[in-house]
């Protein structure tokens, strides 16, 4: 292990690295990033081999559905992953900083200043016997932020970005509706003007209205700050509307990466045509998987060939037989062998 001023050094050198990160780079790479559970039953395979790159300021939407492993891989690109889960491959560069293998301490300087997440629990993630004000100076002494006035004043600031009255700084969780709750968070993750923000299914939790609402909110915000933003949701045709790019998780891969125009309007996978079948219209009511029977496969026990084959209406003996590359079809990356005279780009 490093010793404590080795660890200071190098938490120094990685802000020196962040701030010489210069534009027309990608500000996240993720490469070959694999994430197993380690269980009794054996490794529970959550993300396999996921590669993509995000540029600063752009809107990825992170889609598929419950177990896919999305949760997991952004848990596994902010460094907050905790056994039994374990990175068994690959790495994440952000702004030109290997984070992967990193100590607390390393990552520290970086983790809510440069790069914050908003947790799938975040209505619940707040500290109910604590005011919102108090939370937020939480947040900021923690990062050295001594400075009583210069707290207030940011904190209520925040608070106004997201459309709350700066008055419920002294408000208790209980006393706010949901969506407030929700926007409160994710203006603590905004405290410190991150370059890059990380939403775990941050409006699923609210009604089709007020999840609209907070899309518009974010959105707005993304765009007046001009931060980059991985947002993860079982919704596609919800963030559809608001994402640059789509990624399509299922069984711990990349099914489709692509341009939100593309993959939203000519989805090649038959998984990204499920899903858009499951939500046929942003205000409509929700139904359940109607295209596509069955549930995603154990990741402990991966079936051979296409993960997505038991369940696929074109499925053919050629899609049992062997795992499937990502081909690359115009701009697009896909994960079906009804692309295959496509160009391979990985595996
Ligand atoms: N603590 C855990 N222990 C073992 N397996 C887990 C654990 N958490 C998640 N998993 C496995 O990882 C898979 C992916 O989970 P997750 O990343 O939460 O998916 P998603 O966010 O897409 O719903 C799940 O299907 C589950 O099998
Ligand atoms: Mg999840």
């Amino acid at each position: 292990m490093r010793s404590a001023p080795a660890d200071r050094r190098q938490a120094a050198a990685d802000v020196t690295a962040a701030a010489e990160w210069t534009a027309g780079v990608p500000i996240l790479a993720v490469r070959d990033l694999s994430v197993a559970y380690r269980t009794r039953r054996g490794d529970v395979l959550a993300v396999d081999n996921v590669s993509f790159d995000l540029a600063g300021g752009e809107f990825l939407g992170v889609v598929g559905e419950s177990g896919c492993g999305k949760s997991t891989l952004l848990f596994a690109v902010a460094q907050l992953l905790v056994p039994p889960a374990e990175v068994t491959g690959g790495t994440v560069t952000f702004k030109g900083t290997e984070l992967t293998g990193r100590t607390e301490r390393q990552l520290a300087p970086i983790r809510w200043k440069e790069l914050s997440v908003v947790m799938q629990s975040a209505m619940n993630a707040l500290n109910p016997v604590k005011t919102i004000g108090a939370q937020f100076a939480d947040a900021m002494h923690a990062h050295g932020v001594a400075d009583k006035r210069q707290i207030g004043e940011r904190s209520a600031q925040v608070l106004r970005m997201v459309g709350i009255d700066p008055i419920h700084l002294g408000s208790y969780p209980h006393q706010l509706s949901g969506g407030m709750r929700q926007r409160s968070m994710i203006a603590m993750a905004l405290l410190f003007t991150p370059d890059l923000v990380i939403m775990d299914e941050p409006t699923s939790a609210l009604d089709v209205v007020a999840q609209r609402s907070l899309m518009v909110q974010i959105k707005e915000l993304q765009q007046q700050l001009g931060f980059a933003v991985i947002f993860v949701t079982h919704d596609m045709s919800l963030v559809s509307h608001f994402s640059d790019r789509l990624l399509v998780m299922y069984a711990g891969q990349v099914a489709e990466l692509g341009a939100t125009r593309d993959v939203f309007d000519t989805p090649r996978h038959p998984y990204s045509r499920g899903l858009l079948e499951a939500f046929p219209s942003i205000r409509g009511p929700k139904v359940p998987l109607t295209g596509i029977p069955g549930s995603p496969p154990d990741l402990a026990r991966l079936p051979a060939g296409c993960r997505f084959a038991p369940r696929c209406p074109l499925v053919a003996d050629t899609c049992r037989d062997q795992a499937i590359g990502l081909f690359r079809v115009d701009d697009v990356l896909v994960r079906c062998v009804n692309y295959s005279n496509g160009v391979v780009v990985g595996d």
